[in-house]
């Protein structure tokens, strides 16, 4: 396995909710979209959703040993609130990208800071479900440059 992407919490309710902001795509539709844009270059892609911050961090610490070469997380509303999950990261030095598929700066001003933002190696913000695919081949590129 080489490439995680992790969804936080509400995430596994795309399509249904906020669908003026948040889109009509599902996650299943995200998820499979990103698999096979992986796969397509050659990488093994596991997906991950969990609306609960310590499962997020447990798996976080599961890629020092599992072979996980980049992260790409939607921290969902953790991304505002959650020292846990920065830690994580600092803990296992595992690079990610941060997706968002809304534009967090052009809404309310708590979503504006990020405790993840100045650890990830890239951030995307409003591009949509997109975002996921843009951070995917991103992705793509840098571990091709790191073979
Ligand atoms: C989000 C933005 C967050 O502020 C929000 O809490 C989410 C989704 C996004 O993808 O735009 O759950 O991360």
């Amino acid at each position: 396995m080489s490439i995680l992407v992790i969804n936080g919490p509400n995430l596994n309710l795309l399509g249904v909710r906020e669908p003026g902001i948040y889109g009509a795509a599902t996650l299943a539709d995200v998820e499979a979209s990103v698999t096979e844009q992986g796969e397509r270059a050659g990488h093994s892609v596991e997906c991950f959703q969990s609306n609960h911050e310590g499962a997020i961090v447990d798996r976080i610490h599961a890629t020092a040993a599992d072979g996980t070469r980049f992260v790409i997380i939607n921290p969902g509303a953790f991304t505002h609130t959650s020292v846990a999950i920065r830690d994580a990261f600092a803990a296992v030095g595992v690079p990610f990208c941060e997706v968002h598929i809304s534009n967090v700066h052009k809404r309310e001003e708590f979503r504006r800071h990020s405790y993840l933002s100045d650890v990830a190696v890239g951030v995307l913000a409003g591009f949509g479900v997109r975002g996921y695919n843009l951070a995917m081949a991103f992705v793509i590129e840098q571990l091709a440059g790191d073979a």
